[in-house]
């Protein structure tokens, strides 16, 4: 199975980029719901939250793992690729980092994310990685996960805040932007609004996409590996009604969830 994890709901957004551009696999998702959100957390917590939750999805019959959660993949890319050296990890920063900087026209790219993401700087060293002369803008925006959750994507309430956070990034002038959080891809309309129509938005769980089905392109052994039906899976170390419901509404169909025992092991 094609295993995704993240620190609770958002990820699903990266599983519906995931179903869309590779419809024929299953998909086995955890969500952990117990611990968010990570990305309020300090790195050390972030990686030991990210090798439990990786553990779970390998235990239960993953072959690839994807690092829905940006926070995750700031803080625990390299750790991951550590301990798991033998299962190929896709994370969201470094397609998202490389298609940004493929985009850009002025050499000016934003990004937004969680206080842990935009704080590691992870954006930053992977645009400068493919792009030494960007210039790169960031600021946090830690109001816009729970407006998601409550599910406020078209409430003015919700487009004044984003035009607050983004408005530095105007300013700065940037022609791309980085929407490096799983939850901002459901407020893309608003904030393409805000920062203007001519900006590129990246969507990192997108680009995660396309890096796995180029990584199943070139990898026929694991492709072949890989169980192919739409009996999907998802866990979650606290499933509620709440989280099936949104997990629902944005794929599109029924979901059921299951709860997951993960921690204690790092
Ligand atoms: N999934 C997180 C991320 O993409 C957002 C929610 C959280 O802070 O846990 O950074």
């Amino acid at each position: 199975m094609i295993g995704i994890f993240d620190s609770g709901i958002g990820g699903l957004s990266v599983v519906k980029e995931i179903l869309q551009l590779l419809p024929a696999y299953r998909v086995l998702y955890f969500g952990d719901t117990v611990r968010t959100p990570y990305g309020n957390r300090s790195r050390e917590t972030i990686v030991k939250y990210s090798l439990e939750d990786a553990e779970f999805l390998l235990e239960n019959g993953a072959k690839v793992i994807v690092v829905g959660c940006n926070s995750a993949s700031a803080a625990a890319a390299e750790e991951l690729r550590r301990r798991f050296s033998d299962v190929p990890i896709i994370e969201v920063i470094s397609p998202a980092a490389r298609a940004a900087a493929r985009a850009t026209k002025n050499g000016r790219i934003g990004v937004i994310g969680t206080r842990a993401t935009v704080g590691s700087g992870a954006y930053e060293k992977a645009i400068k990685e493919s792009n030494p002369q960007t210039k790169v803008f960031s600021a946090s925006c830690p109001l816009l996960v729970p407006l998601v959750e409550e599910g406020w994507l078209k409430k003015p309430e919700t487009k004044t805040i984003v035009k607050k956070y983004l408005s530095p990034l105007k300013v700065a002038q940037a022609d791309t932007l980085i929407m490096g959080c799983t939850h901002y891809p459901f407020l893309e309309k608003t904030i393409q609004l805000k920062i203007g129509k001519k900006v590129k938005l990246i969507d990192p769980g997108r680009e995660a996409a396309l890096e796995l089905k180029n990584l199943l392109e070139n990898n026929p052994e694991l492709e072949r590996s890989l169980a192919k039906d739409d009996r999907h899976r998802f866990f979650a170390s606290d499933p509620t009604p709440r989280f099936a419901e949104l997990a629902r509404r944005w794929l599109g169909r029924p979901v059921e969830l299951s709860k997951a025992e993960v921690g204690g092991k790092f």
